[in-house]
């Protein structure tokens, strides 16, 4: 591949790794499926699982892209040619088109909230009717399947400028602001009355409620919000120089996120807890909770809508990465991104719409008693994600030298041979098992 685009900047790696990283998965999900499982206990074996499988397979990961400077099937290929390898690219290309389709579903949930904002729509009303407005809105079928399109739209058109003129610049800014508007919410959300029963929710796990299925939704959980297994962490670092330190870089993402994470939690289920809400009440959670949240707070409303943004902010640059992966290996070069920005995009949009209508007229349709929506969300973290983090666990001690991997891992950092030995039995021995163990566990082969 000819003049590939790299990084400009350390931090630009960093801020657009962290940017796919933290999105939906931390603020939105995490809080609903942990409100699903019984709050504490799921919370801590999915702070394991990130520690033990998400963080050395992440590490995994950049050390693939960066050692190839190649796409999620090239980079396969480069390292074990003439194999089946590359099926780990193939179905990371699979997991994302599926991913897209329903992430935008709530991408485009936070740009309809982000309008009733603006348009004053909002204002002065209680916890109940900003359930029933926000339940209007996303089971009404134009205007969910509208918000979903916007929200792809703006995808495409940040991936088809390439990587670093739009995923770079756009990652820049929104972080740091979002820390600091998430630190005055759990403020808020900590300091309401009868908060405390929905902290020790979060913070006293009850093992009573952890069953093989609250399990693999840990571990799924973790991968999903460290965007490991489908292969993005690979194309990422294979636009690195060399100069940089792939751990220091997957520990601080790893640290980001499990922030964002607590502190989504710390805002929510006080809240959830202080009005009286339902902690397992599934995907509008997170929206039918901080409305009431940030209406008790001086301004409340412009707060909101500054969170709605930096939300749909950290909600692109994931969705960015998604569609990154797959354009980059299908586009030849430059010139053709941009074509095939448009298609796929358009493709998983159109592959998306019935996840939108799951919230509405589609909402009777079940598969395996869950709604399309679920389906799709549950076939990527649970059977695609754990699969491909399974295969790549595998693939790298058994196709990448010992001796190469270390040399790969030090270079721009001063990592220590005691460290990279952990991580490398980590890979080796301890992904794989736990991986198969709790997936198998689930199935009920076990
Ligand atoms: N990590 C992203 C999030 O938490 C989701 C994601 C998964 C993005 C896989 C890219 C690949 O929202």
């Amino acid at each position: 591949m000819n003049g590939r685009e790299q990084w400009s900047s350390k931090l630009g790696f960093i801020l657009a790794a962290a940017g796919s990283a933290i999105g939906l998965g931390a603020i939105w999900k995490f809080p609903y499926i942990a409100g699903q499982n019984g709050g504490g206990a799921f919370f801590l074996i999915f702070i394991l699982f990130t520690l033990v499988l998400g963080l050395p397979l992440l590490l995994a990961e950049f050390l693939i892209g960066r050692s190839t400077q190649a796409n999620a099937i090239d980079s396969y290929k480069k390292i074990a040619p003439r194999s089946k390898w590359h099926w780990i690219g193939i179905i990371g290309m699979i997991s994302c088109f599926i991913l897209l389709s329903f992430y935008s579903v709530i991408g485009g949930w936070i740009i309809a909230y982000l309008f009733k904002v603006v348009t004053g729509g909002l204002n002065h009303l209680s916890s109940n009717q900003y359930s029933a407005i926000f339940g209007s809105t996303i089971s009404d079928p134009i205007i969910s399947i509208i918000v979903q399109l916007l929200f792809i739209l703006i995808t495409i058109i940040v991936v088809s400028k390439g990587v670093q003129n739009g995923i770079e610049l756009a990652s820049k800014f929104m972080m740091p602001a979002l820390f600091i508007l998430f630190i005055i919410l759990v403020i808020r959300a900590v300091t309401l009355d009868g908060a405390m029963e929905g902290v020790l929710f979060l913070l006293q796990p009850d093992f009573s409620k952890v069953t093989s299925k609250t399990i693999l939704e840990a571990m799924g959980q973790s991968f999903f919000t460290l965007s490991v297994g489908v292969s993005v962490m690979v194309t990422y670092s294979s636009y690195l120089p060399k100069n940089q330190s792939l751990p220091r870089s997957a520990f601080s993402i790893v640290g980001m996120n499990l922030a964002i994470v607590l502190l989504a939690g710390l805002a929510i289920f006080p809240a959830v807890f202080a009005l009286g809400l339902e902690p397992g009440a599934g995907p509008v959670l997170l929206f039918n909770v901080l409305p009431t949240v940030f209406s008790q707070l001086p301004f409340g409303m412009v707060f909101f809508g500054a969170f709605l943004i930096l939300f749909l902010f950290a909600a692109l640059t994931s969705a960015f990465s998604m569609l990154e992966i797959i354009v980059s290996v299908v586009s030849k070069n430059n010139a053709q991104r941009k074509k095939w920005s448009w298609i796929i995009g358009l493709a998983i949009f159109a592959f998306g719409v019935p996840s939108a209508l799951s919230f509405g007229i589609l909402g009777d349709v079940k598969i395996f008693h869950k709604t399309i929506f679920d389906v799709m969300d549950y076939t990527v973290s649970n059977i695609l994600m754990p699969l491909g983090a399974l295969l790549i666990s595998i693939f790298v001690p058994l196709k990448m030298k010992k001796s190469a991997l270390y040399e790969e891992m030090i270079k721009g950092s001063k990592v220590k041979k005691g460290l990279f030995d952990v991580w490398y039995i980590l890979i080796r021995y301890v992904a794989p098992i736990l991986i198969l163990v709790v997936m198998m566990n689930v199935l009920g082969v076990w």
